[in-house]
């Protein structure tokens, strides 16, 4: 039997369902916010991803030449495919753009509960705006799609200026291990890291920090001081609870200012569910050097995290007739269809009480076409929930059950 490649899923109808269910909820809850959908290709020039973090991430992608010999690669992630867009097409955009995306990524990755191999994300990308008011906005919407799925999360908010004032002075070399340890929040690390041990109590008492002023009188003044301020006021503003943290590193090279992390509540090992920040990219990809700001949440981890609880499925009609009212069972179908009704008949010649004990398990209501309702011009129409049988015109049993719409 051949089997599917490794870290990645099939999707069966319910599941499948379920998934399209928190995916319509989160399209809706972004689009209150003025936000639309892009789509770009799944696989795009390898350069696009190491024009940043460089050759090193190629370990972690799908990587490969085509039979063009081009470099390609699939993609890891939808920023950069979103910002070499926005750079394309950059001179007729008004700004700021605000768009969101849904769609699967690749990685090539150790698979495990919560992490694969291909995984979808949603994610929205603000471009063109630099100020608090949109880094706030972009937490705002991060936070609002995720309690839209119905995920329980922690937030946790933080800038990466703080931590840089601390360590800039630093080889580069030494200041990427320290972010590196920040990143996996092993802050025992640190202090291996930074043989100077003042330096390492500082950056875990500025991680520890509570509120603004203990985590400024650390860092003394520094020029993000009032945009910081700014964002976290507003983030007030909008009524979004979040946790203050200025260790957080984020894993990807390209972040350059405010930066976020939300973990859900009921995950385990691989519980952070959104992760973005303010970065720049437009510039490295030939546009104008451009302050964006976004994020990506993970939509298979949201739908671990919201669990079993089942969508709301569209009402579902069996039409189910005897030999003499097969013929007029199709018509019936076809005008519960035209309705907009998920409608199934027979395939298989089954006799009526088959049809009736299949109908059973996947249908609310049965339409049954025998030999009487053809005379009559009728159909019996029986609500399987609770056993009640009517015998209706089709327009009338059309239009009771489209009436129910869901169930
Ligand atoms: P990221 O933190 O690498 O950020 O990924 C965002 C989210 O995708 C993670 O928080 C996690 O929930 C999910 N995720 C990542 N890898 C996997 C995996 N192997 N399996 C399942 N889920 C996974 C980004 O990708 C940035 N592009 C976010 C961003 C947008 N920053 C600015 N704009």
């Amino acid at each position: 039997m051949i089997q599917k490649p490794r870290g990645t899923r099939d999707f069966f109808p319910d599941e499948l369902e379920a998934r399209r269910d928190s995916e319509e909820t989160m399209r809706r809850a972004v689009s209150r916010w003025g936000y639309r959908e892009v789509a770009t290709p799944e696989f795009e020039n390898l350069e696009l991803f190491t024009l940043r973090s460089g050759e090193g991430i190629i370990e972690e992608m799908y990587a490969f030449q085509d039979k063009g010999g081009r470099d390609i690669a699939l993609r890891p992630e939808l920023t950069a495919p979103v910002l070499r867009m926005y750079v394309n097409e950059a001179k007729v955009l008004n700004k700021p753009v605000r768009w969101f995306y849904f769609g699967d990524c690749f990685r090539y990755e150790r698979p495990q509960k919560g992490r694969y191999r291909q995984f979808w994300q949603f994610g929205i990308e603000l471009i063109g705006a630099d100020t608090s008011s949109a880094d706030a906005e972009v937490i705002a919407v991060g936070y609002d799609l995720l309690r839209s799925a119905g995920v329980r999360f922690e937030l946790r908010v933080g800038h990466l200026a703080m931590m840089k004032s601390l360590i800039v002075d630093l080889e580069v070399d030494i200041q990427k291990k320290v972010r590196g340890c920040l990143d996996k929040r092993d802050y025992g690390a640190l202090h291996e890291v930074l043989p100077d041990t003042g330096r390492a109590d500082q950056l875990t008492a500025l991680i520890e920090s509570k509120n603004l002023d203990d985590a400024f009188a650390i860092t003394g003044a520094i020029p993000e001081e009032e945009r910081i301020r700014e964002t976290f006021a507003i983030l007030d503003a909008h009524e979004v609870p979040y946790i203050q943290n200025f260790g957080i590193a984020r894993g990807l090279d390209y972040y350059t200012g405010c930066v976020f992390e939300a973990f859900a509540e009921n995950l385990g090992a691989e519980n952070q569910i959104m992760g973005g920040g303010g970065y720049r990219l437009a510039h490295l990809f030939g546009g104008e050097d451009t302050p964006s700001c976004g994020f990506a949440i993970g939509f298979d981890r949201v739908m671990v995290s919201r669990g079993e609880e089942s969508p709301r499925r569209p009402v579902t009609v069996a039409v189910v007739a005897t030999p003499e009212g097969r013929i007029d069972s199709i018509r019936v179908a076809s005008a519960f269809r035209k309705s907009g009704v998920r409608t199934i008949t027979d395939l298989l010649g089954k006799s009526l009480s088959a049809q009736l004990s299949q109908a059973a398990k996947h249908a609310d209501y049965v339409a049954v076409i025998g030999k009487r309702e053809v005379e009559e011009g009728m159909i019996t129409l029986r609500d399987l929930s609770t056993g009640e049988q009517k015998q209706l015109t089709i327009e009338d049993a059309v239009a009771g059950v489209v009436g129910i719409g869901v169930s």
